[in-house]
Formats: structure tokens, sequence, C-alpha cells
């Protein structure tokens, strides 16, 4: 398939290398290219320029957003949260009607340091602002509540942990999740938390999940759902 991943950062890298080795066509949106490419210092997670990551990576292009999005049958959104919209509105709305919209994007406000709040919470979330912005887009949230390492991985830490997914669109979830099956999570191991507002659970979950990441001393762990 062809898949658009919108983002160059560590999320984006790790999809985009993941789906491409998998066998997908996969197109990196960023803003400008030449710019993205002519970076030459790690960024503030020690993660190293996107060039580096490109020159190991040859069969992943790297384009601006618009042109990414309109190569992908499926899009992910894996851009920092407070950019999304923008980087969403640059993407074009009419070059993501009526495709799936992977959004794996966190609301993390920095502005007061660490650690961060949310900027949008409660009666609303971000994968409701990004499904209001391209509407015609079938927007699916998923993967924002696990490393990306673990997203590409589930097997790097043992038991039943789960992902979540939520969407108005039931068929866009079924690719999603027949995607998710792809980087290995089974169809058991991924909770439909219902239509596109389940998206304010998943986001404020980042909260714990920050929590646990002291707490555990590293970003590989998950968590696993226990009924009767
Ligand atoms: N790190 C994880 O393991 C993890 C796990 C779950 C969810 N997430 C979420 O995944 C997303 C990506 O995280 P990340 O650490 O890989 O990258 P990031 O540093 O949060 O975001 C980098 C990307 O966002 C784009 N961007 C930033 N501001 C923008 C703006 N104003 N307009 C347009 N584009 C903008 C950048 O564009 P350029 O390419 O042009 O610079 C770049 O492609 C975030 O929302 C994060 O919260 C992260």
């Amino acid at each position: 398939m062809d898949i658009a991943v919108l983002g160059t950062g560590s999320v984006g890298r790790t999809l985009a290398g993941k789906l491409s080795e998998l066998g997908h066509v996969v197109v990196v949106g960023t803003r400008d290219p030449e710019a993205t490419l002519a970076r030459g210092e790690s960024d503030a997670m020690g993660n190293p320029p996107y060039s580096v990551w490109q020159a190991d990576h040859p069969a992943v292009r790297l384009a601006p957003f618009a042109e990414a999005a309109v190569s992908g049958e499926l899009v992910v959104n894996a851009t920092g949260g407070g950019g999304s919209l923008d980087a969403l509105a640059q993407a074009g709305a009419e070059n993501l009607a009526g495709k799936v919209l992977l959004d794996v994007s966190n609301p993390l406000d920095f502005s007061q340091g660490f650690p961060p709040s949310l900027f949008v919470k409660d009666t609303d979330s971000l994968a409701e602002q990004i499904q209001r912005a391209v509407p015609a887009a079938r927007v699916v949230k998923s993967l924002n509540t696990v490393n990306c390492k673990l997203m590409v991985d589930p097997a790097n830490v043992p038991g039943d942990h789960v992902v979540f997914v939520c969407g108005d669109d039931e068929q866009a979830k079924e690719q999603a999740r027949g995607l998710l099956g792809e980087l290995g999570w089974p169809a058991e191991r991924v909770i439909d938390l219902g239509d596109i507002a389940g998206a304010r659970a998943v986001e404020h979950y980042i909260l714990l999940w920050i929590r646990l990441w002291r707490a555990t001393g590293g970003p590989q762990f998950n968590i696993t759902v226990a009924t009767p």
C-alpha cells in the first residue's frame, strides 16, 4: 500500500522504517525537505539528524506535507501535537479526503516545562480537532499510548498488553486494525473505544504514561486490561 507518514521525528521515522520494511511504499512528509535534510544536529532527545536516518532508508522518500499526503492511500499523523493542525493544513484537506488518517499524536504543552500538560482536554481532544479540520478524512486515533519502538515491536514487552482505536468510521477502524496487525498487534489486543471522542481518554492517558515512565525507569512498558 502507498502510505504517507507525516512527521520526521522519532515516531515518523520508526513507523516509516517499519512500514517500508513490511513492503509498503512510504513517503515521509515534512514542512521543507531541504531544510529537514540540511539539519546537522541531533534533536533534544538525542536522535541523529534526519539525513542520517534517510541514508539508512533510501526506499523512503521525503516530500513536503502536501506531496506526501497525495501519495498515500493511508496517511499517518506523526507530527508534534502543537503543530498537527498546521501540518495537516499544509497537507491539504483535499489530499486527505476519503483516506484513513491514523493519528498517533499527543496534545502535549511543554510551555510550563516538564511534565507537560494537555492543550486540549476534557470535552475535546486533538483527534476531534483534526477530524473537524479535515472532515472528509476518516480519522482513527491509535498507538499514541505507547512508545514508538513498541508501536512497531509489541513483542519487545512481554504479556497481553493492549492498544486502542477510536474513530467515527467503522471501516476506517477496520483498516487501521489491519495495519496494526501488520505491526504485530493481534486483533484481540486492540480495544475499540468507540467514536472519535474516545480520543479524550487515550490522550489523557499520557499523563499517567509519563508517571509510569518515571516509575518504571524507561519508556518500554504498556498496560493490560483485565476482565473476569
Ligand atoms: N515519542 C514517542 O514514542 C511517542 C509515542 C506516542 C505518541 N507520540 C506523539 O507522536 C508525535 C510525534 O512525535 P515525535 O517525537 O516523533 O516528533 P515531534 O518532535 O513531536 O514532531 C516533529 C514533527 O512535527 C512537525 N511539526 C512541528 N511543529 C510543526 C508546525 N508548527 N507545523 C507543521 N509541522 C510541525 C515537524 O515538521 P518538520 O519535519 O518540518 O520539522 C516534524 O515533522 C507527537 O505528537 C508525540 O506526542 C510520540
